[in-house]
């Protein structure tokens, strides 16, 4: 997708580099188009460097002009986006001026527009401005006003008129294009999953006896890793918290490595708190349930011929504590059985309150744990799917499908309710 971005004077036009960053990140084609009060904020070469491309300034630069010239870029452009859009640029698009570069542009493009004023909020407060967006409003009904946050302002005072996080607008953006499907690439995957922020767990979690000893289950990592790289590949930006694995990180995933289930659920805590709530929490990772009561600092030495009894706690549970604090708002569970896998997984999905249950026989040697293939039935509260043996690259893309299909209804219900 290309998104033509028109970075307008203000002091948050340093937030407009981070956002092009993230865009970028995502993907997407991004051209900079600056006013003469933007580069009093931040210089050209910030953005060149940060999208790749030569940031257009003037409208008559006559080298421009012989590269992409301004009806080109007008047409160029999948969407326009105006962050920070200054209570000067809102003026003058009201009054639909074509006396610079970002004006003519305006003038000369079909393409969505979405403004995102930023400015003082008595600024933003003041009726001519006010009369300026219901004027934009009017008369491009398409146009979307991104509303400023409220907060306390680069000039000390408080109240609207803060644009809007970086990582949150490129997130509409990217939302946007996997609604729309504008810009959508003919060849190469589908990206169906841009905008989201899924965190998943993987693996097995080791819980010490002593530094060299310890609990833990035959978990390969393999299905949560291949969930990651593909949702990543779908345009998803993904943690992955990860127990000890002998896995490759996947491609444009964050993991973070961890090694008992105590380790995992805080590791999960910090990321969701960063991210401020997951879309989807995926809990493929094989938590042992119980861990030792004590955890010995040294090598423990054999004592004698007696036996050794082992005193266990159990630990938390790691998905059912997500679910319960509402911190994602699709959560997807595993249930690894060697028996009556159905009825054992409709009582997980609903013991610990999430949306799907992928369910996996664990006791078949060509399957599960760690072979490379799988075959899993997936637990709605709307149905029940059995998805054949394949590849765990292949069932990772049948359980985002299904999750998307889940988070698409759940969003409907919400949104009608
Ligand atoms: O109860 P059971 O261990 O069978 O549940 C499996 C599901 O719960 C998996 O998705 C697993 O990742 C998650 N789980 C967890 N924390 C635990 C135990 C299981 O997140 N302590």
């Amino acid at each position: 997708m290309r998104v033509l971005l028109g970075v307008t004077g203000g002091i948050a036009a340093y937030k407009a580099a981070e956002l092009t960053r993230e865009l970028v990140r995502g993907g997407v084609e991004v051209q900079v188009l600056m006013t003469g009060g933007a580069q009093s904020f931040v210089t050209p070469l910030t953005f060149q460097a940060l999208s790749g491309r030569a940031v257009r300034t003037t409208l008559l630069d006559p080298d421009a002009e012989m590269g992409m010239g301004h009806i080109e870029l007008a047409r160029w452009a999948d969407l326009i986006l105006i962050a920070p859009a200054s209570a000067n640029t809102l003026a003058r698009i009201a009054a639909g001026l074509a006396d610079d570069l970002l004006g003519t542009v305006l003038l000369a493009s079909e393409a969505p527009l979405w403004l995102a004023p930023a400015m003082n909020q008595a600024m933003w407060r003041n009726p001519m401005t006010q009369n300026n967006v219901r004027a934009i409003q009017a008369l491009r009904p398409d146009c979307q006003i991104i509303e400023p946050d409220s907060g306390e302002q680069a000039c000390g005072d408080v109240g609207p008129g803060r644009m809007p996080e970086p990582e949150e607008l490129a997130r509409r953006v990217l939302t946007w294009q996997r609604d729309s499907g504008v810009g959508r690439p003919e060849n190469g995957p589908v990206r169906d999953l841009l905008g989201l922020r899924i965190v998943l767990t993987a693996g097995p979690t080791r819980e010490r006896l002593d530094p060299v000893r310890y609990l833990s289950n035959d978990s390969s990592g393999k299905m949560g890793y291949a969930l990651a790289a593909a949702a990543q590949q779908r345009g998803a930006q993904v943690t992955l918290v990860s127990g000890p694995v002998s896995l490759a990180p996947p491609a444009g995933v964050e993991v973070v490595p961890v090694e008992s289930a105590c380790d995992m659920l805080e590791a999960v805590r910090t990321v969701l708190q960063r991210v401020d709530g997951a879309d989807w929490f995926v809990s493929a990772a094989a938590v042992a349930d119980y861990r030792p009561q004590t955890s010995a600092t040294q090598k423990q030495k054999k004592q004698g011929d007696a036996g050794l009894t082992l005193s266990l706690v159990q630990n938390p549970d790691i998905l059912a504590t997500v679910t319960s604090a509402r911190q994602a708002r699709l959560t997807v569970g595993f249930a690894a059985e060697t028996e009556n896998l159905l009825e054992h997984a409709r009582a997980k999905r609903q013991r610990k309150g999430v949306d799907l249950i992928v369910a996996n026989n664990v006791s078949r040697p060509d399957i599960g744990f760690n072979s490379d293939e799988n075959e899993v039935w997936i637990v709605s509260a709307a149905d029940e799917t059995l998805v054949s043996r394949q590849s765990k690259t292949a069932v990772a893309d049948k359980i985002l499908d299904a999750a998307l299909a889940a988070d698409r209804l759940k969003r409907n219900i919400e949104e009608t309710v």
